[in-house]
């Protein structure tokens, strides 16, 4: 794919809905009793992941001009689940599956296979669950087993481990408390409020007994995730307005790191649907400072990271990105294929532990970009690229489709 440099990159878009809500509402709702219809959801190749394993239980998820209408399985059936690329579709099911009367294979592609599946199987465990694990990752089995609360303590602030905790929690007998070093996002306990679960969230702590869902309908917001890459081209191009974008407060660390580049920036129409805040972004082109970002706003932005370190090349002077090793077991090793793409476009950016350090001149020259098959490494390539001096291509382009469809044609709209 080749991306052209930018003089100037301005207009309003309506990027795709939030892929966390999406994977939410047809998961749940197809464990819930009744139908519901799921209306502005993300249908990249992760959330029809979950729709094909929702399908192969026994859930009748089917795709209906742009909602997906879902009918609750009121018994899972045996399975063997394809989650892809999809880590919210393992690790989410994982918990879902644990406390019923099904034996589930659940396998992924050589990504997936790749990435840490202990930190959710050994939580499940604790509560009774049968979850193999192969030598920590997938494929993973699920045997049926009765579940007992417990107190967890997540050795991680991971939502995807919470949420598979939460999701066994409503088929064990008795009180689960589910503890996290730090705030993930929270569209699972949002959500299952909505369908009638027992739960209450307090801070890092959740308290969830056994509980019936019942469907309910979802609208889903745009995603932060994906309006990142256009925020961040109206800082560097022009102004740029996204509108109807989540900004629940657990994914709102962007706006935090505006703040702290001098990124100028309007929230607008702010209201909530089904529980979720919702608002329009306006953002303005700024002139960056460099950025010192720390663990503590890291689970509030950890997918807009590599974009955020795109923004740092264009500021003046030397940022610093830590508390951030959890970039090393998402879709690639983040924190080199971020470093990586940044250095083969002429940055200055030396990989860490657990972040980077960036030198920012305010430009890029261009290059090559290889993705990695890794989405959010393609899309931060493609912003980097349309702001550098010569633009140039990305290699294996087409992974934008696992979380966001249509890319790079919304990409040529900016003018
Ligand atoms: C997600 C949680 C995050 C995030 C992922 C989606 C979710 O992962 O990186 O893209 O929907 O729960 P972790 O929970 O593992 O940090």
């Amino acid at each position: 794919m080749k991306i052209l440099p930018k003089n100037a990159f301005a207009g309003a878009f309506t990027v795709p809905g939030d892929k966390s809500i999406t994977h939410r509402a047809v998961l749940f709702n197809a464990a819930a009793e009744g139908e519901a219809y799921v209306t502005g959801a993300l249908l990249g190749e992760d959330c029809l992941s979950t729709a094909a394993c929702m399908r192969a239980l026994g859930a009748k998820v089917t795709v209906e001009g742009a909602a997906v209408h879902v009918i609750g399985a009121q018994e899972f059936c045996s399975a063997a689940c394809d989650c892809g690329n999809s880590g919210t579709t393992m690790r989410l099911l994982t918990g879902l599956l644990a406390g019923r009367k099904v034996q589930a294979t659940l396998t992924g592609d050589p990504s997936l296979s790749a990435r840490p599946m202990e930190r959710v199987a050994r939580p499940l465990r604790r509560l009774g669950a049968r979850v193999a694990t192969t030598a920590g990752h997938a494929p993973l089995t699920v045997s049926p087993a009765a579940l007992y609360g417990c107190t967890v303590q997540t050795e991680v602030a991971s939502a995807q481990v919470k949420s598979a905790v939460i999701l066994a929690a409503l088929g064990a007998e008795g009180e689960t408390v589910v503890e996290e070093p730090q705030l993930s996002r929270d569209h699972t306990e949002r959500m299952l409020a909505a369908m009638g679960a027992d739960i209450r969230a307090e801070g890092t702590r959740v308290t969830v007994r056994r509980s019936v869902l019942h469907a309910a309908d979802v609208r889903v917001p745009a995603d932060i995730s994906s309006a990142a890459y256009f925020l961040a081209l109206g800082a560097l191009k022009g102004e740029v307005l996204c509108k109807n974008v989540g900004v629940n407060p657990t994914r709102t660390g962007l706006l935090r790191v505006f703040d702290a580049m001098g990124v100028r920036y309007a929230l607008e129409n702010a209201h909530t649907e089904c529980g979720e805040p919702v608002a329009d972004i306006r953002v303005y082109r700024s002139a960056l400072r460099p950025l010192r970002l720390g663990a503590e706003l890291v689970p509030s932005l950890i997918d807009e990271l590599p974009v955020i370190a795109v923004l740092c090349a264009f500021a003046e002077g030397e940022s610093v990105i830590s508390g951030a090793e959890e970039l090393k077991v998402k879709e690639s090793d983040r924190i080199a294929s971020t470093a990586g793409m940044l250095n083969a476009l002429g940055g200055d950016c030396t990989p860490t532990a657990d972040g980077f350090v960036i030198r920012g001149r305010r430009t890029l020259v261009g290059g090559t970009v290889r993705s990695q098959k890794d989405h959010r490494i393609a899309m931060s390539g493609a912003v980097a690229l349309s702001a550098s001096e010569t633009g140039g291509e990305i290699e294996d382009a087409e992974c934008v489709n696992i979380s966001f469809p249509g890319f790079y044609g919304m990409l040529e709209k900016g003018e």
